[in-house]
């Protein structure tokens, strides 16, 4: 049983919790959807999909195929139970060799998935190999500033106290996996990779780098919880990169 196996379905319900703000579908997801751009027509890959949510909105959007893949059996389930138009979800490990063949997506993408995955360049190299000339590669993981904030809880309550002043504490340069709290949904293992290796993984695997993002919530969020809103929009959460392949 995978990690996301254990919190599959608080995952899901805390996402459709509208009396909450909510991470993923306040800041992560819409600014995901906007990067990835015209999706009409196009096929795409989902790596480490989850329950679907990317496919849903690239479904409506008009893709002719999606195929989602992730580790867990759970979400995998939930994903496939929304029976989302042109979209096919199963269980997969991204930090292998992909099974699909050369040269065949017109656009990959992976939310919030990166960060579990040990072997980057592997995957860098999977992602050029099954895209077709031109394709893009749109992604998106925790922002390194942020994720050295949330490494050390304690600085949460000091962080209250301090208002709008932070203390950065951790070590930007350490990329070993370590154990991550999501706050109520629970704990994950997961590494923390710097912009150096983000950006060089790209460029080094024949990838030109053509936008990026440090997502901030849409507008609409701050209703759900005006200091996660505040926060999240002055302290960066989440970072999207948009590569193409050359
Ligand atoms: C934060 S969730 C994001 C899920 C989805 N992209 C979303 O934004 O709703 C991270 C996902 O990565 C998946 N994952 C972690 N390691 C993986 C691996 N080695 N292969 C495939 N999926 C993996 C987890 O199961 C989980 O669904």
């Amino acid at each position: 049983m995978t990690d996301y196996d254990k919190i599959a379905k608080h995952f899901l319900e805390r996402r459709a919790d509208k009396s909450r703000f909510d991470y993923n579908r306040d800041i992560e997801v819409p600014a995901m959807v906007k990067l990835i751009g015209n999706v009409k027509n196009k096929v795409i890959l989902d790596l480490g999909c989850g329950f679907g949510d990317h496919s849903l909105k690239l479904s409506k959007k008009g893709a002719k195929k999606i195929i989602g893949i992730d580790l867990s059996k759970e979400l995998i389930k939930f994903a496939n139970e929304q029976n989302i138009s042109n979209c096919k979800f199963e269980v997969g490990n991204i930090d292998q060799k992909l099974k699909f063949p050369h040269n065949y997506f017109d656009i990959v993408i992976s939310g919030l998935a990166i960060h579990y995955i040990k072997n980057i360049n592997q995957l860098f190299k999977e992602v050029k190999r099954v895209l077709k000339k031109n394709g893009t590669f749109v992604f998106s993981t925790g922002h390194p500033i942020f994720d050295l904030i949330n490494q050390t809880p304690k600085l949460k309550n000091e962080m209250k106290a301090l208002g709008t002043r932070r203390i950065i504490d951790g070590n930007y340069f350490d990329e070993s996996q370590k154990i991550s709290d999501l706050g109520s949904i629970g704990k994950v293992k997961m590494y923390s990779y710097t912009f150096e290796t983000f950006i060089k993984s790209g460029l080094n695997n024949g990838f030109e780098l053509i936008d990026y993002v440090d997502a901030k919530p849409v507008q609409g969020s701050k209703k759900y919880d005006s200091e996660k809103y505040k926060l999240t929009t002055t302290l960066p959460t989440f970072i999207l990169f948009k590569f193409k392949k050359k």
